[in-house]
C-alpha cells in the first residue's frame, strides 16, 4: 500500500468527498444509530481515519465527551475543530495509524470507512485492545468483497476486503462481537466516465497506479456498458457498494 499516495488522493478529493461519498454519509449516519444503542457513552474516544468529519460530527452526542482524538494520514484541523464545543478537548493524531503510537485509556476506538486502507488489522486490533479501558468498544464500518466488485472485474485493480464472518473471526480474539451488519447497496451512473469521476472525487483511486491509456479505457467503458449497464441502449452503468458494520466490547482478562 503507497500511504503517501492514498494520503494524496484523499486530501485532494478534500471537500469534493462530503458531496460525491453519499454511502459514506449514509453509512456514517447509521453507524452512530448502531454506536448510540450498543455503546454507553464514553469520555475518551479515539477516531481513526476521520477525514473530513463526516462520521466525527455525530460524536459530540456522546455526552459528556471530554477528550476525541482525531487521526488521518491528513487532518484538515480548522474543519474538525468547529465540530466541537469547546468543553472537548480535541488532540490531532495526523499520520499513518498503523505506526503511530496510541493513546492509552480510552473508552471508544471509532473508526468509519477506512479499515480497508490498513495493511495489517490484526495487529492493529491488538494494539487497539491494550490501548482500551476494560469494558471498551470498537465502533467501526467498512466494506466487504463485494465493494466495487464491477470495477475489480473489468480492471483487476481493487482493495483486500475481508468479509462480515471474516470481522467476526478477527475481533473474537479479544473482543466480544456485540454487532455484526452488512448491507448492499447499487448506484447508478449515466456512464463508465463518470463512474471513474465519482471514484476520483471519494478519494479511491489511491489504492493502485492505474495505467490507463487510450485502447485500455475504451476496452473499460466498453465492456462496462455491456456486461453492467442496463441494456436499453444507453451507458448507464452500476456500481456495488458493500457496506459492513462491527460492534465489539473488550473481553475480560
Ligand atoms: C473513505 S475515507 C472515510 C472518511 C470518514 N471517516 C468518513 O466516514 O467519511 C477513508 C479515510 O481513511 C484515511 N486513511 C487511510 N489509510 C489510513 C491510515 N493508514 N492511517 C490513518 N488514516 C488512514 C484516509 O486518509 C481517508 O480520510
Amino acid at each position: 500500500m503507497d500511504k503517501a499516495l492514498v494520503r494524496q488522493r484523499f486530501r485532494k478529493a478534500g471537500a469534493q468527498y462530503t458531496q460525491q461519498a453519499q454511502v459514506q454519509q449514509q453509512m456514517a449516519k447509521q453507524l452512530w444509530q448502531y454506536a448510540e444503542q450498543f455503546v454507553p457513552a464514553p469520555q475518551r474516544v479515539l477516531e481513526i481515519g476521520c477525514g473530513q468529519g463526516g462520521f466525527t460530527q455525530y460524536l459530540r452526542g456522546w455526552s459528556p465527551l471530554q477528550k476525541i482524538v482525531l487521526n488521518d494520514l491528513y487532518l484538515p484541523r480548522e474543519a474538525l475543530q468547529a465540530l466541537f464545543p469547546d468543553e472537548v478537548e480535541v488532540q490531532y493524531v495526523e499520520g499513518d495509524i498503523e505506526t503511530l503510537a496510541l493513546p492509552s485509556g480510552i473508552d471508544a476506538v471509532v473508526s468509519a470507512a477506512s479499515m480497508q486502507w490498513l495493511v495489517d488489522v490484526p495487529r492493529l486490533l491488538q494494539r487497539l485492545h491494550a490501548s482500551l479501558n476494560a469494558g471498551g468498544h470498537v465502533v467501526l464500518s467498512t466494506f466487504g468483497p463485494k465493494q466495487y466488485h464491477e470495477i475489480r472485474q473489468l480492471t483487476g485493480q481493487g482493495l483486500q476486503y475481508y468479509s462480515a464472518q471474516a470481522w467476526q473471526h478477527l475481533l473474537s480474539v479479544e473482543f466480544d462481537v456485540l454487532l455484526v451488519q452488512q448491507e448492499q447497496q447499487c448506484l447508478w451512473f449515466d456512464s463508465p466516465w463518470d463512474v471513474l469521476k465519482h471514484l476520483q472525487q471519494t478519494g479511491v483511486t489511491g489504492a493502485g497506479q492505474w495505467q490507463w491509456n487510450k485502447t485500455r479505457l475504451r476496452t473499460f467503458m466498453a465492456q462496462y456498458v455491456q456486461q453492467y449497464g442496463r441494456g436499453e441502449g444507453d451507458d448507464a452503468v452500476s456500481l456495488t457498494y458493500h457496506p459492513i458494520y462491527l460492534i465489539a466490547r473488550k473481553k475480560h482478562g
